[in-house]
């Protein structure tokens, strides 16, 4: 690792420097028409095919958006283009032309002109012949796909027409091309020097300094670039400059270099920094904004305060377990009263275990004392069918650790709930997902893997720290990540979760659509029948998430199988295309949610995530983070958390922990937000809280600052509101018809509206 060096600083001036990176010489846009059709033929590759019979698709979104619902399997896609010969001769690069097709839900295989070039991300350099097995394995979704030929590769037919052909394969939930860029060009500067920052966080030292490890590359194996690197940090809302640094760098051929930026700066101001490598040659320029993070949740005060869900719901006979959530200087006491006949509150951890044998809805009063006072709260029971009364809060490995799970980095998860302080926020699954399984024995036991000695011992451990374990199938023979999945075996499966202790079971739908390929709403129903059958067998509550992808508009029906909660989307990762593409498309399913049946947005991509076993720290910025929480705060949504939660730094333990933002999502009422209005540039969300109040998010959908004006109307209300602002916990005073509000870009605002003259 190295310090940045001062040198030259005089004469940039980086504000007036373009936000944008140089434009790739020659690009040709492919992101027009494409002719599509589904199905599999290797004929279809060839370029001399008569296509013109086929439908035409577009490239940038998956095919279940634009009338092929429902369809798995294979398809293709065809795109005739010249590519000119001036292309080279214009090039600052001259030996590399590429061809990038967005992302490909899950596999593809790409031909130009007949010739194999490239597949499942990776370009075939020589004559192949195509794999027929090039769809197995873990699925290559989230994969952008870049295929790069030597300007005299054979196959590239200049100055003439080309034909793309695009072969995909869908193991199941959305398909085919989507995403961006869709483009033809010759590999230029900023294809060969790239800024990463995801290989390390931001250190935060006192409230006042940050530090910032970045790494440079040039990934070309012949050419060099000599430039300068300047680096610069302005404060978002005065432009005040903070920090600025100007040194001479010299990229040599597949160089990769580690800088690290100290800079001073208070914690809780926005700001960013701006990252330019200027090529002397060419004075062309690789740029990157970076914005750089700040804290608005205030940290808790000594005084106890109680957290966490107000409601909880419990079948009767199923084994309780509520670990009372609240912040306060220890040590803490816990005492209830009221609790129902058959529960038990242990004083020194705040732990609530027993069995509740008779229906009915019990009123509990929640104590917490220290050395500095005693604070009380409301919490009702209530035992009957319906469970999750409010959306969980928890981990999941996916996000962070992919199939590399194991039973050690499920045990560090639950003890990091409890270090981090997590737990006393009301966080409570620690959730395995899929890369458990080994096989179900010849007497149809399902046996876990060697990375999971002693299933039940894990769940008691975790349960002995207060929190709850949740785990991962499929109704299919196999799981998304080739493992056993659950088919034909539902019944036995479910008996061993159970005497396990698992308390959450994500179900997800994958290998089905080879059993049911195309499938009717019955045969989407089916599987997932079947489990709650079996599950429906076993006495204890375990909260049932099923995982299709929202197939069949399943928030329509995901109750009628006892689902408790449904994924409504494809997967989530961790980019504001991603985020904001799922996050802003939840309003058709809003009124499908209520207590015990949520629809799932998909799980949270903050901090150290990177789907395993190699992470990174998330490609989101601060602002979309903030407006990821808080969007999903508003829309009812489970929270679990996808990161590395040995290495939480204080952003986004800020983020976690804001008990305000929090209660929003856990609001007795279980409402879910409606879009109340939609511009080009920003969207106004608003959700109905249990007390009257109205919590609203002002997004920002565009990259600058933007002011919003709100009229109170849009908001469907009218009268004086107390206006509080959730993520500072401040009040901000009384609003009466309109207000206005700046808001970062892709960021929120998240408020509270309170009626004058009603209790907080
Ligand atoms: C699917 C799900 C993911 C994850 C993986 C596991 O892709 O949508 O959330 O569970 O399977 O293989």
């Amino acid at each position: 690792m190295k310090s940045l060096k001062i040198g030259l600083v005089a004469a940039v001036v980086l504000s007036m420097l373009s936000c944008q990176r140089t434009a790739p010489v020659n690009k040709i846009d492919i992101s027009g028409l494409w002719k599509f059709h589904s199905g599999d033929d290797v004929a279809w590759s060839v370029a001399s095919f008569d296509d013109s019979k086929w439908e035409s698709i577009k490239p940038t979104d998956v095919w279940e958006h634009q009338g092929y619902k429902n369809l798995d399997g294979f398809a293709w896609y065809r795109f005739k283009v010249v590519i000119p010969h001036s292309m080279i001769d214009n090039a600052f690069i001259k030996d590399s032309l590429q061809i990038k097709l967005g992302k490909i839900d899950d596999y593809d295989q790409v031909f130009l002109n007949g010739e194999l070039i490239g597949e499942n991300g990776k370009t075939i350099a020589g004559k192949t012949n195509p794999r027929p097995d090039f769809f197995k394995g873990p699925s290559q979704w989230y994969t952008p796909r870049r295929y790069t030929l030597t300007a005299n590769d054979p196959r590239i037919l200049w100055d003439k027409e080309n034909v793309i052909a695009v072969r995909a394969y869908d193991s199941g939930g959305a398909g085919g091309m989507f995403s961006s860029p869709f483009e033809i060009s010759m590999i230029d500067l900023s294809d060969h020097v790239m800024f990463d920052f995801s290989q390390s966080g931001f250190n935060f030292s006192g409230d006042t300094m940050i530090s910032k490890q970045f790494e440079v590359y040039n990934i070309s194996s012949r050419e060099e670039f000599r430039g300068t690197l300047a680096v610069a940090a302005n404060r978002c809302d005065n432009g005040l400059e903070l920090f600025k640094q100007e040194t001479v760098l010299n990229l040599a051929p597949g160089i990769h270099t580690k800088y690290t930026v100290n800079i001073k700066k208070d914690n809780a101001v926005p700001a960013s920094i701006t990252f330019v490598f200027r090529e002397y040659s060419s004075g062309k320029e690789v740029k990157a904004v970076l914005e750089m993070p700040y804290i608005l949740t205030p940290a808790p005060g000594k005084a106890p305060r109680i957290n966490g869900a107000r409601v909880f719901g419990v079948r009767p006979r199923s084994p309780f377990l509520y670990t009372i959530a609240a912040t306060g200087e220890p040590p803490l006491t816990y005492s209830a009263e009221g609790l129902p006949e058959g529960l038990h509150l242990h004083a020194g951890n705040g732990m609530i275990t027993g069995v509740i044998s008779k229906k009915g809805e019990y009123k509990v009063k929640l104590k917490v004392t220290n050395a500095t006072g005693c604070a009380e709260r409301d919490f009702t029971i209530q035992c009957g069918e319906l469970i999750s009364l409010t959306p969980p809060l928890g981990w999941n490995s996916w996000n962070v650790w992919g199939l590399s799970v194991s039973d050690k980095k499920v045990r560090l998860a639950g003890d990091a709930f409890v270090a981090s302080g997590l737990i006393s926020h009301g966080w409570t699954y620690i959730n395995i997902d899929d890369g458990w399984e080994d096989i179900h024995d010849k007497n149809g036991n399902i046996l876990p893997n060697s990375k999971f000695p002693n299933m039940k011992e894990m769940c008691s451990y975790i349960h002995s720290l207060g929190l709850k374990v949740g785990i991962y199938s499929s109704p299919g023979p196999r799981t998304c990540g080739g493992y056993e999945g659950s088919y034909t075996f539902e019944e036995k499966d479910a008996q061993h979760y159970a005497e396990w202790g698992i308390d959450y079971l994500k179900y997800d739908w994958c290998s089905y659509g080879g059993i049911a390929p195309n499938p009717t709403d019955r045969q989407l129903k089916f599987p997932y029948q079947e489990m709650k059958k079996s599950l429906r067998k076993v006495t204890r509550d375990i909260h049932y998430s099923l995982c299709q992808y929202g197939m069949g508009d399943v928030w329509k029906w995901g109750h009628e199988v006892d689902g408790n909660s449904w994924r409504t989307t494809g997967d989530i990762e961790d980019s504001w295309e991603s985020l904001s593409g799922i996050g802003f498309s939840q309003d058709s399913c809003s009124l499908y949610s209520a207590p015990g049946r949520w629809n799932d947005p998909d799980m949270l991509v903050v901090g150290w995530v990177g789907w395993g076993p190699n992470l990174h720290y998330t490609r989101l910025s601060p602002n979309e983070q903030y407006t990821h929480i808080s969007l999903w705060s508003l829309l009812a949504a489970p929270l679990l958390i996808g990161c590395d939660l040995t290495q939480l730094d204080a952003f986004t333990l800020n983020l976690l922990t804001n008990d305000e933002v929090l209660a929003i999502n856990q609001d007795p009422l279980g409402k879910q937000a409606r879009r109340a209005l939609k511009t080009d540039e920003y969207q106004i969300w608003v959700r109905d809280l249990e007390d009257g109040s109205k919590a609203i998010g002002l997004f920002n959908l565009t990259g600058n600052p933007l002011p919003v004006d709100v009229r109170l109307e849009d908001l469907g209300i009218k009268g004086k509101w107390m206006m509080r602002d959730v993520w500072t916990q401040k009040d901000l005073g009384l609003v009466q018809t309109h207000f206005s509000m700046k808001v970062l870009p892709h960021g929120v605002r998240l408020l509270v509206l309170r009626k004058e003259g009603t209790k907080k």
